[in-house]
């Protein structure tokens, strides 16, 4: 006997659940970088273009076909039509390479609320992160060595998560999101006042905010500005498509996804804010401009940040573990969603329990990324899994679902019906438009530009061996998984599909 689909307990619960897998690394260490980069101040023109014209609506679409077919994304994909469920498997396949390294991300920041208190990184936060706590050989490929101090956390990581998950959609996912996203709101809000006390704050808003207008009439700010967008609302790779199946028969689509999308991107802003604050701090006290301290990823957060957390005249500590614990909760409710998307479609396919699916499906995904990342290798194996999954995954994904859906199989009329029978706010004709016209175009253009960038130099300065192995062979593996799993008979699925007729 088959149960009842799970369903949020309220609304506000989807909600948070939506804004937590949204809110992730990409608010606090990412957008901060991009905006400087691109026009500072006159950034967020193209920014909110682009939240408007591709963000809200592709949420919209997602939620819509989760909540139309209330099954997770191949299953959804399939009851569309049968040869789209490939592109749901494509997009768990990418799940599973993100969650496999996401989950070490957040494993370093836990170490590093505790770093942040002994001050271990001394006088050289280079150093230590590279070499006394990666253990980072400098060789990649291949596999030489494991590093306990990152193993541990990294397995903490992956029990919270997977207790999340094993207790349900309502009594797990709902009532983490429902602590984490008040409790990240609060720490991190601390931390952005904290940031604007420090000497040469107002220097940091200066470089981030003074506007640089003809930054507007380049297209790479366009592009960086819907790349933002995309990997900031976490779009393409069928989380939304997997929460909205969750929602309960009445549900405000439209109206949620303007929440969501415009609490996200609140949230980048207030993270510009203190991140540039701090970077002014830095660039003051060592007498040199933001420029030469302006920095994202990986070297914003485990270099800069702990340079900023030392030189602190006092309350160094509680701005570390601030950040970091900002940067771990951030992490965890987006890794969260990731790994949602892996286990419901497996659950759906095989007919498994709940708990079943979560401790075989995670299980598996939490023991590859144990096994891979706390290695001397580790971080060459991420470098290149997140550029090439981000680029040659998700973008591409979201591209194949609009011409599929919207070309091919001319399904947004339905879709936009369907939304503007429960939403609140109704979609225009202008939904249409954008998605089957303006976005496809544009991320077909951005597919265009960054191959072409692929080509011309290997990417980070890696050996091409290591980049057809690490970097294309999985974004080519996920697609060709996709494929070859939609292939196999799904004699379950039928069952559902056809009890879902009747
Ligand atoms: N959207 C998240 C962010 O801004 C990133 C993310 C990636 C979330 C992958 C889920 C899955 O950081
Ligand atoms: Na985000």
């Amino acid at each position: 006997a088959q149960q009842p689909r799970e369903q949020w307990g309220t609304r506000a619960g989807f909600l948070m659940a939506a804004i937590g897998s949204a809110v992730g690394l990409g608010n606090i260490w990412r957008f901060p970088y991009i905006a400087y980069e691109n026009g500072g101040g006159a950034f967020m023109l193209p920014y909110l273009v682009a939240l408007l014209t591709a963000g809200i609506p592709l949420l919209i679409l997602e939620y819509s076909i989760g909540h139309r077919y209330r099954s997770s994304a191949p299953l959804s994909y399939r009851r569309i039509s049968r040869p789209a469920e490939a592109i749901g498997w494509w997009q768990v396949a990418i799940c599973f390479v993100i969650a496999i390294f996401y989950g070490a991300i957040i494993a370093w920041s836990a170490s590093y609320i505790y770093f942040s208190v002994t001050g271990a990184w001394g006088d050289d936060p280079n150093g230590f992160f590279f070499g006394d706590y990666l253990q980072m050989s400098e060789t990649p490929g291949g596999i030489t060595g494991y590093v306990p101090a990152v193993a541990w956390p990294l397995v903490g990581v992956w029990v919270v998560v997977l207790a999340i998950l094993a207790l349900g959609v309502r009594n797990g996912i709902e009532k983490a999101n429902k602590v984490f996203i008040p409790l990240l709101a609060v720490l991190f809000l601390v931390l952005v006042v904290q940031a604007l006390t420090l000497d040469g704050a107002v220097a940091g808003l200066d470089a981030l905010f003074t506007p640089d207008w003809n930054a507007m009439l380049d297209g790479s700010v366009w592009v960086a500005a819907y790349g933002q967008i995309f990997f900031s609302l976490s779009i393409g790779f069928g989380i939304m498509v997997t929460y909205a199946s969750y929602l309960k028969r009445k549900a405000d689509l439209t109206g949620s996804a303007m929440v969501a999308g415009f609490a996200n991107s609140s949230f980048e802003l207030l993270a510009g804010i203190g991140v540039f604050a701090a970077l002014g701090f830095m660039a003051t006290a060592a007498g040199t401009a933001v420029d030469e301290v302006a920095t994202s990823g990986i070297g914003l957060a485990f270099i800069a940040f702990p340079q900023i957390i030392s030189t602190l005249p006092f309350g160094g500590a509680l701005f570390g573990v601030l950040f970091f614990a900002s940067l771990m909760i951030a992490g965890l409710t987006s890794l969260i969603s990731i790994v949602q998307v892996v286990v419901s479609a497996v659950q759906d396919r095989v007919g498994l329990g709940r708990l079943q699916s979560v401790f075989l499906v995670g299980g598996i995904i939490a023991l590859v990324s144990i096994l891979i990342f706390p290695t001397h290798q580790g971080l060459h194996y991420l470098d290149v899994f997140d550029h090439f999954i981000n680029q040659y995954g998700i973008v591409l994904a979201a591209l194949a679902m609009l011409i599929v859906f919207g070309w091919v199989l001319r399904r947004l009329p339905m879709f936009q019906k369907h939304a503007n029978e429960v939403s609140s706010i109704r979609l225009g004709t202008w939904w249409k438009v954008v998605l089957g016209g303006i976005t496809p175009v544009l991320l077909g253009f951005m597919m265009w530009d960054s191959l072409r960038t692929e080509l011309t130099e290997n990417y980070a300065g890696y050996s091409t061996g290591f980049l057809l192995s690490a970097g294309w062979g999985v974004a080519i593996g996920a697609l060709v998984f996709g494929i070859v799993v939609s292939l196999f008979p799904w004699k379950r699925a039928d069952a559902i599909a056809r009890e879902d007729a009747a």
